[in-house]
């Protein structure tokens, strides 16, 4: 059987995190932002990669700024696809049924990490 094994790389303090706003960190690790939302005690954490073309471009319609108004989705600057933050499907828009990359996380003593299998 083979062993799964991972690695992490620091993303931000617990403590940076506010309900419902987005907090956008770039990651050496998968070479594209991470999007990172904050909803009654659950972090979401997503790839800033729209599913619409293969080439994934990011998502944000201005800088550094991913939910839209109503703060119930993310929203894909381009052509306003509207993915649900909790599951990362897009629930209107032209990519209807994709879903977002999802990144794993670990939380340590207040510390937020994303994880990447090797
Ligand atoms: S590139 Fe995101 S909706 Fe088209």
């Amino acid at each position: 059987m083979s062993k799964c094994e991972f690695i992490k790389e620091f993303l931000c303090e617990l403590s940076e995190l506010n309900d419902l706003t987005n907090k956008v960190i770039y990651s050496p690790l998968y070479q594209k932002n991470i999007i990172l939302i904050l909803d009654d005690n659950q972090i979401y954490a997503w790839l800033d990669a729209c599913p619409h073309y293969p080439q994934a471009t990011p998502l944000s319609w201005k800088a550094g700024q991913y939910l839209s108004h109503d703060k119930k989705f993310i929203q894909c600057f381009a052509h306003g696809a509207l993915f649900n933050f909790k599951t990362g499907l897009c629930e209107q828009g032209p990519c209807l049924g994709k879903k977002l990359s999802e990144i794993p996380l670990e939380i340590v003593s207040g510390q937020i990490f994303c994880l990447r299998t090797l």
